[in-house]
């Protein structure tokens, strides 16, 4: 029995995963804050041949996130967790900036809590030398987006912690795939301001997630070519990027056309 846990199994791209994994001979391990999404996710899985647990458990709470976790590493840690629970904010159509508690609970769910379970669980998976950590990061990682100060800060953290991991953990046998999004269509992303060139259905996103996942890829990134542009914003130096981004409209003085 493969076991996969999703966190955020309640988004546009959670439940897509799940209905992607759920099949005879996988457990999923689903959490979520929305009861009903999870209930319904619960009987299509199920009825699609999986065995499946839910949870409601505060992510944000280190005490209860490190029992559960606790938990699923008992007897052996899960075979892949997908720490894709995230949310977005922006400067307003205004650009008057961001609010500070907003940031601070943006920080919480997009980078502390993918830390906090890559910080458990890696060394569990390593003790055990197998699993598989997938964290969810963005196209944002690669260059920050004016609207979306955090959120990029937070996806760039969560990269970089990925690829870290990655390399602690890849001796003992235990994968690490860092996920890049471009966008992507969900709550989030069209409630995001600005243009959203290459917008992807979630299901889709999901397949080639799922089979980058399979390959133990160190980076899932898509779609082409939006990925290689921001790729090269990354490259590029921070200046010329800069107008690059304003040129194709990610432009914070112009927040009514952005919206
Ligand atoms: N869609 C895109 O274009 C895009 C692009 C790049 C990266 N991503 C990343 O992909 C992941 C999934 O996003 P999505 O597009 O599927 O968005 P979504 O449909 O808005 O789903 C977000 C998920 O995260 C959960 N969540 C948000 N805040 C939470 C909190 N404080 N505690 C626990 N759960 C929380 C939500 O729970 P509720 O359902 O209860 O609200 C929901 O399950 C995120 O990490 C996002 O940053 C998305």
């Amino acid at each position: 029995m493969t076991r996969i846990v999703i966190t955020g199994a309640t988004g546009a791209i959670g439940q897509a995963l799940a209905a992607v994994y759920a099949k005879p001979g996988n457990r999923l391990v689903l959490h979520g804050r929305q009861r009903d999404v999870l209930d319904a996710l619960s009987a299509s899985s199920r009825h699609a041949g999986a065995e499946v647990e839910l949870s409601q458990i505060d992510l944000g709470d280190d005490a209860a996130l490190f029992e559960w976790l606790g938990m699923l590493c008992d007897p052996t840690p899960p075979d892949i967790v997908i720490v894709n629970a995230g949310m977005n904010i922006d400067i307003g159509e205004d650009a008057s900036g961001e609010a500070w508690e907003d940031a601070s609970r943006l920080l919480e769910i997009n980078l502390r809590v993918p830390m906090a379970m890559g910080n458990f669980l890696g060394k569990r998976m390593r003790a055990a030398g197998c699993g598989q950590l997938v964290l969810m990061s963005s196209l944002a990682a690669y260059h920050g987006l004016p609207v979306t100060p955090s959120y990029s800060a937070s996806k760039a953290g969560v990269k970089a912690y990925g690829e870290a991991l990655r390399g602690w953990l890849a001796p003992k046998g235990v994968g690490v795939s860092v996920v890049m999004p471009g966008y992507v269509s969900s709550k989030m992303c069209h409630e995001m301001p600005g243009p959203k060139p290459f917008l992807w259905q979630p299901e889709r996103a999901a397949k080639v997630i799922a089979a980058g996942v399979e390959r133990n890829r160190a980076r899932i990134s898509f779609p082409f070519p939006l990925n290689f542009g921001c790729w090269w914003l990354a490259v590029l130096p921070a200046a010329i990027s800069q107008r690059l981004l304003k040129g194709f409209g990610y432009d914070p003085e112009h927040g009514e056309e952005a919206h």
